[in-house]
This record gives structure tokens, C-alpha cells and sequence, in this order.
């Protein structure tokens, strides 16, 4: 639950006893008392995502995968993300259509709306494409956008989307969808290449879980906040909007997970910018994510928290204060006492392949820093028996470095295009 409240049933330290002593200090409970950024020990460089917080190195994969695996989640979630929302036990789906026809019959279009609780908790309405021509189920990319479904494809029988949309986003009147934004943005998603190459293609908006806004909740937090009776969930320095938005990446997975047209175990995750954030945590967060593409990621996804170049995460927690908890707000100004970057956070999704994907004009989203998380990162994987990176420098422009952890930069600015989707797609026919 997305609490504060300590969740560790053995205290840890970062030197030797400092959260027992604290512990015993404050707490007449003995629950750990979790240090706080001035406490944390000063790492000018990535910390080794193999080193627990108490200084010890890990041992074995099983270690791994029993005791640092489940540290650095409760780790990002406290410092920096926030918590997740829980697992809903009431999540219903409908169907709110099944055309065989959609892309001149070359899809199968469907319209799920997935309820994820009772009366009031966010509805996610889901666009699935499945390709006609492939026999069996399909893999699948799983994507989150900025302008709503209607906005991907032109078919005139997805809905507009119902929640706040960006002033940005086409067809926008009053924050609210209108029909000229339908396919505004089909450029960024070529779903017909997508089919072609057999894969199915799964979308939703961010808006359905939490609109990106930050003087006001109306998403995931505020439902929690008025269904477990505490207001304060609601209030912007305890929402994460991007650990909201990846619980919706989640919530997707359970519906298809039980879709006959789709592959569960061979589901991609992918989204650009601050959605290429959310995917990365979405796929560190839940192994049913079998591969992750954060796109343009940058700062709080992909790139380094330590980093010097394009975004600080002072700036990022000064313009959009609801993406991460207010506890990450501590570290503004040494991000070098944060008990971890995010190689770590990419090590969660070891063994499973990564691409990070960039261009050169979109310095702001410091690609040559992301180079740098992926080979600190890569020793994770190693330690796990399994491949990493295939490279040690930055490969040269317009040119995929195809490893299981993946690295792609072109020319040009920070979009999404169908070049970047070739590339993705070539990735995904060799690790998905
Ligand atoms: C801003 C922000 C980035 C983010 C981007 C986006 O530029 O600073 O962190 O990735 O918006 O989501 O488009």
C-alpha cells in the first residue's frame, strides 16, 4: 500500500547499525527507521546494485533474487517513486467490442474497459490490436500514450478518450478530447507495420490511472485516498504519478495475460519520454513484463540521477513534483547520497533484454549518462549467469547494439517515429 509505514521486518544499515540504532531510538515498536538523505552515505558514482544497503556484497542469484531484488523495490518506492498501489482482488474486464476488420482486415480490433475495483477506482480502457494472418497467439507491445486511444489510429469506433488530455494534445478543448484528435498521433504508433510483422499491439492512455497534473489528484491516489479513508494520499507530495501510471502497465497485464490472441509471456512494454519512465518501472516491478523499451527516457527513467548533463533531478522535482515522491525532494541537491541510480533499476529487470533507445539532439534526456547506466547495470546480469551488453562505447549513430541489453541512438529530436519502431521491432524479433 502506498504508506510510508516501514515494511522491513529486520532492520539494515547502511553503516553497520545505523537503522537498528534509530530504530531502537525512536521506534518503541522495533520497526526500522529508515535513514534519511543526510544520513545516507555520499556515492559520487552509481552504487553497485550488487551491494546491499548494509554494505554487503551479494552472494549468490538466489540471494538476489530473495533479498536485494525486493530491497531495491522498497528502496525506489521510498526514495524516489512512491508506492505502487496494491494489486486490486476486484478487477473485472468488458468488452466493449470485437472487430474483424480493422487496418482493411488486417486486425482484429478489441475495446476492453478493465475495472480495476469497485465504484470509483480508475477504468483503463484498453486498444488491442491482434494480427489476422498469424495462426496462435500473438507477442505483444504493450504501450502507454499522452492523447488517448482515439488518438493512435483513425478507426472511427475507438472512443474518445474520456479523461484530461494535455492542452498539447490535438483536438484538445477545455482538457477534454474532441474529434479532431482522432489518429493525430497514428505517426508515432504504425500499428499496420506493427501487424505485418506479426505482433499485436496493445494501448492506453495515462490519463484513464492518473492525469498528469500537479496542483490536482483525480486518478488512482484520489480514489485510494477517499476509499481507505486517508486524504492525505491525494495531496500531490504523496501521489508518484509514474509508479500510478506503471500499476496501469500492470493492470493491462492482467487482462491479457488471460487473452487467447496473446502471448503472455512474450508482452513487451514501451512508451516515450516520461512514459518511457513508467515502462522501465513497469517492467522492474513485474516480471511478466518480458522486455522493456523506455524510449527518450531520460532523467527518472533511464538516464542517471547523478548525472551533470540535460535534466537534474532538481529541475525534473521542481516542474513535475507529482511524478516521484516528496522524499526524492531530499535529494535535489546531492542526488550522491541516493542509495542507488538507475543501472539498479534496470538490474531488477535482469535477466529480461532492455533497449534504451535515444537521439542526438535530445540531449535533455542525456543519452551518452544512459550508456553509462546500461554498463553499470550489466554486471547484474552477468552475476546472473545471462548475457548484457555487446558493446563498451556508445555505438555509432543510426546503429543497434541488439544485446540483451540494448542500446540505439539516431539523428534528430526527441519524438517517436517509425524508424524508431524498426528498430524496436528488430530488437523485439531477436529477444521477444
Ligand atoms: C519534459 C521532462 C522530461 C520528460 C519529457 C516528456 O521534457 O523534463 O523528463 O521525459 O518532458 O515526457 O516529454
Amino acid at each position: 500500500m502506498p504508506s510510508d509505514a516501514p515494511r522491513l521486518s529486520s532492520p539494515r544499515s547502511v553503516a553497520g547499525t545505523l537503522i537498528l540504532t534509530l530504530a531502537m531510538a525512536g521506534c518503541a515498536t522495533h520497526q526500522p527507521v529508515w535513514p534519511s538523505a543526510q544520513q545516507l552515505p555520499s556515492q559520487p558514482t552509481p552504487p553497485d546494485p550488487l551491494v546491499m544497503l548494509n554494505g554487503k556484497t551479494v552472494a549468490s542469484p538466489t540471494q538476489w533474487t530473495q533479498e536485494r531484488r525486493p530491497e531495491l523495490k522498497e528502496l525506489f518506492q521510498r526514495y524516489m517513486y512512491g508506492f505502487l498501489p496494491p494489486t486490486p482482488s476486484r478487477t473485472r474486464f468488458e468488452n466493449e467490442g470485437v472487430y474483424t476488420d480493422a487496418l482493411d482486415g488486417k486486425a482484429t480490433l478489441k475495446l476492453i474497459k478493465i475495472i480495476t475495483d469497485t465504484e470509483g477506482a480508475p477504468v483503463i480502457h484498453l486498444l488491442l490490436l491482434v494480427p489476422n494472418h498469424k495462426k496462435g497467439p500473438a507477442p505483444t507491445f504493450l504501450t502507454m500514450n499522452f492523447c488517448g486511444n482515439h488518438a493512435v489510429m483513425t478507426d472511427p469506433r475507438v472512443p474518445l478518450t474520456q479523461g484530461w488530455v494535455y492542452t498539447s494534445c490535438a483536438g484538445c478543448v477545455d482538457g477534454h478530447a474532441t474529434e479532431p484528435g482522432r489518429g493525430s498521433q497514428a505517426t508515432d504508433w504504425p500499428v499496420a507495420e506493427i501487424i505485418d510483422r506479426g505482433y499485436a499491439f496493445a494501448a492506453f492512455c495515462s490519463s484513464d490511472i492518473d492525469a498528469d497534473r500537479k496542483e490536482v489528484s483525480t486518478g488512482v491516489y484520489a480514489w485510494l485516498a477517499t476509499h481507505w479513508k486517508r486524504p492525505e494520499l491525494a495531496e500531490p507530495a504523496h501521489r508518484g504519478s509514474i509508479a500510478a501510471w506503471a500499476w496501469g502497465f500492470h493492470r493491462c497485464m492482467d487482462y491479457l495475460a488471460h487473452d487467447p490472441d496473446i502471448q503472455p509471456k512474450r508482452i513487451a512494454a514501451v512508451g516515450h519520454s516520461r512514459n518511457g519512465k513508467t515502462a522501465l518501472l513497469a517492467a522492474a516491478m513485474d516480471e511478466r513484463i518480458a522486455l522493456a523499451i523506455p524510449h527518450q527516457a531520460g532523467c527518472g527513467g533511464s538516464a542517471p540521477s547523478r548525472g551533470t548533463v540535460g535534466e537534474s533531478i532538481k529541475r525534473i522535482n521542481t516542474a513535475f513534483p507529482h511524478w516521484f515522491n516528496e522524499r526524492f525532494k531530499d535529494f535535489n541537491d546531492q542526488p550522491d547520497r541516493l542509495p542507488f541510480d538507475q543501472n539498479a533499476l534496470v538490474a531488477l529487470c535482469a535477466p529480461r533484454p532492455v533497449l534504451f533507445s535515444n537521439a542526438k539532439e535530445d540531449q535533455w534526456a542525456n543519452p551518452d549518462g544512459q550508456f553509462e547506466i546500461l554498463k553499470a547495470s550489466d554486471g547484474v546480469y552477468r552475476f546472473l549467469g545471462t548475457t548484457g551488453l555487446e558493446t563498451n562505447q556508445v555505438p555509432g549513430i543510426g546503429v543497434l547494439s541488439s544485446g540483451r541489453l540494448g542500446y540505439y541512438i539516431r539523428e534528430g529530436k526527441h519524438s517517436m517515429t517509425l524508424g524508431d519502431w524498426r528498430i524496436f521491432l528488430q530488437y523485439a524479433d531477436k529477444h521477444l
